[in-house]
């Protein structure tokens, strides 16, 4: 496990982007497993700089998101797959084809899932993966269970996450509560691994999952075990670390 301590947000978003800098680079027909929420949001303009500047081509470039809302259609202005294009793809060079998120409105969610896991691994598997952390360990919409979830599934949201996400709708109410998510085992299997963290509101978590025990209750410590995972954080999310490692 790499852990980076970036200034703040934005030295964190130029570091994480600079990894995508580079797997793009590197490999020009990569598959990026990508994040919605706040904290992607840098790491995504730093992208488009790059591509402004002609710096970072995606016309191969492969993208599958982490999790999509149930209920929620691609043209409504909460969904992620809205979000991913206001934020990123409508201002890159990816290919429409080419950028996959779950479907939140099939009629048959089991089935969503199934094909989603298939549609991954018909891409080769995730490149690298790009990942926040919930104030509650959850990565995707892995939630704190008693069991890790292994793949592609439908999962409740927790009060803790239906609550930190409030602030993206109207009202608690508005607040979908379930989602599709990549399960513990897909995110697992993605060959490399950058898991973005900012704020002091992450703090405790990033301290639990990273330096406490691997349990799906917190269900980012699992990724302890990944054999290629770089953590991000700032001063701030930062500080628990810092001040236990004083103790
Ligand atoms: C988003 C996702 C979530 C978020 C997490 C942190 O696709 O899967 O795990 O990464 O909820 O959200 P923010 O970044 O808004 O704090």
């Amino acid at each position: 496990m790499r852990f980076i301590v970036a200034k703040d947000y934005m030295d964190l978003s130029r570091k994480a982007g600079g990894f995508i800098f580079s797997q793009i680079s590197l490999n020009p027909n990569s598959v990026l497993g990508l994040a919605t929420g706040s904290s992607p949001i840098g790491v995504y303009e730093q992208l488009i700089k790059w591509y402004e500047l002609d710096e970072l081509d995606f016309s191969n470039v492969k993208a599958v998101n982490l999790d999509e809302y149930v209920g929620l259609s691609n043209k409504d202005t909460q969904s992620y797959s809205h979000f991913m294009h206001e934020n990123l793809f409508s201002k890159i060079n990816i290919k429409n084809e080419n950028t996959h998120i779950p479907n939140g409105k099939a009629t048959n969610i089991d089935k969503e899932c199934d094909d989603y896991e298939s549609l991954i691994c018909s891409l080769g598997g995730i490149d690298m993966q790009l990942l926040g952390i919930g104030q509650n360990g959850h990565i995707g919409f892995n939630e704190p269970n008693d069991i890790f979830n292994k793949h592609t599934h439908l999962t409740g949201l927790t009060e803790s996450t239906i609550k930190a996400n409030e602030r993206f709708f109207d009202s608690y109410g508005d607040v979908p509560k379930s989602a599709i998510s990549m399960g513990i085992k897909t995110i697992m299997a993605a060959k490399k691994i950058v898991l973005i963290a900012s704020g002091e509101s992450k703090s405790e978590i990033v301290y639990e999952s990273f330096f406490g025990n691997i349990t799906p209750k917190v269900p980012a410590s699992v990724l302890q075990l990944h054999p290629d995972v770089t953590i991000i954080v700032d001063e701030l999310a930062y500080k628990t670390i810092k001040l236990k490692s004083k103790t």
